[in-house]
């Protein structure tokens, strides 16, 4: 079996696969940081980003991966687009589809879409996040990181805390995570937590002190206020209050260490001082997802299928 033809999500994906992504990864990473030229192993090869979500480190980071690789690169974005004419999507689909691009990277807020893709379109589709099922390419950059700080994760304790009940980059991180026997939890409030989540083998904190003295990694996440989270909790200041993460919270575990996918709700889900303190990879974390989209390019880009 070759690596994947799409990647629309970590559920699926082999163990093996995610070991050939983090293999390349880091010699992608150790490029980007020493500012040494990419070879343009993909030149020639074209790409839409089609995201019909606001974006800042997903798409950026895809674009400016796609150029170091030599793509041809085109940002579609639904606010600029024939959609506000009342272009249709399957519309739009199959008009992107006759200009034969050879990748699609997509986002949306429909669970799903990327498979929609898949039968509607002649290319090698990307998942950038649809809606609150899965965000791939997030899932890798976290497990990427945390194989940069701990080198073997088996056994690593980490709790995903915040909105998951809306969230793509929990289930990525789940699934992705499972894979290596991490021991994974999820922290937040009854209202946070889907109701069928220990059936995927993970354990439930509702108390955020607990879950800091039990964990060796917290991933935090924010309020998805756009997919009315706030309804589910009484404010965001009654939130910070029992789930934002502070200095004091965290002083039972002076040794855990913090990701967040971005962006940040500061003081809200986090603090300022905690999130540029020793403790966090936030940023880290936002140069290993260039390095992993280059390394899931040149790999869907071997598969000759
Ligand atoms: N982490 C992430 O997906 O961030 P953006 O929404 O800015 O792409």
């Amino acid at each position: 079996m070759n690596f994947p033809y799409h990647l629309t999500g970590l559920r699926d994906i082999e163990f093996k696969y995610l070991e050939e992504i983090f293999e390349l990864t880091k010699y992608f990473k150790k490029l980007i940081v020493e500012k040494k030229t990419i070879k343009e192993e993909l030149r020639s090869r074209s790409v839409i980003n089609l995201f019909f979500e606001n974006s800042t480190r997903t798409l950026t980071s895809f674009e400016l991966s796609e150029k170091m690789m030599g793509m041809n690169t085109v940002n579609f974005t639904s606010s600029g687009s024939s959609i506000s004419k009342g272009e249709s999507l399957l519309d739009t689909i199959k008009n992107i589809d006759a200009m034969k691009f050879d990748y699609t990277v997509v986002r949306h807020s429909t669970p799903g879409i990327p498979l929609l893709l898949q039968k509607f379109s002649g290319s090698k589709i990307i998942n950038a996040g649809d809606g609150k099922n899965e965000h791939p390419t997030q899932g890798l950059l976290d497990i990427y990181t945390l194989k940069e700080i701990y080198g073997d994760i088996k056994g690593l304790n980490v709790c995903i805390v915040g909105d998951i009940s809306h969230s793509r980059v929990a289930l990525s991180n789940i699934y992705g995570l499972k894979k290596y026997d991490v021991n994974v939890s999820v922290c937040g409030p009854v209202s946070f937590i889907p109701g069928n989540i220990e059936g995927l083998g993970v354990n439930v904190y509702n108390d955020l002190e607990e879950a800091v003295k039990k964990n060796d990694v917290l991933n935090v996440l924010r309020v998805q206020l756009e997919r009315d989270a706030g309804n589910l909790i009484p404010s965001l200041n009654e939130y910070n209050k029992h789930y934002g993460l502070n200095e004091r919270v965290l002083k039972s575990n002076k040794k855990i260490r913090i990701l967040h996918p971005g962006p940040m709700n500061i003081n809200v889900e986090i603090d300022y001082n905690t999130s540029v303190s020793d403790n966090a990879y936030i940023f880290q974390q936002v140069t290993n997802g260039l390095a992993v989209k280059c390394a899931v390019f040149k790999l869907m880009n071997d598969n000759k299928n």
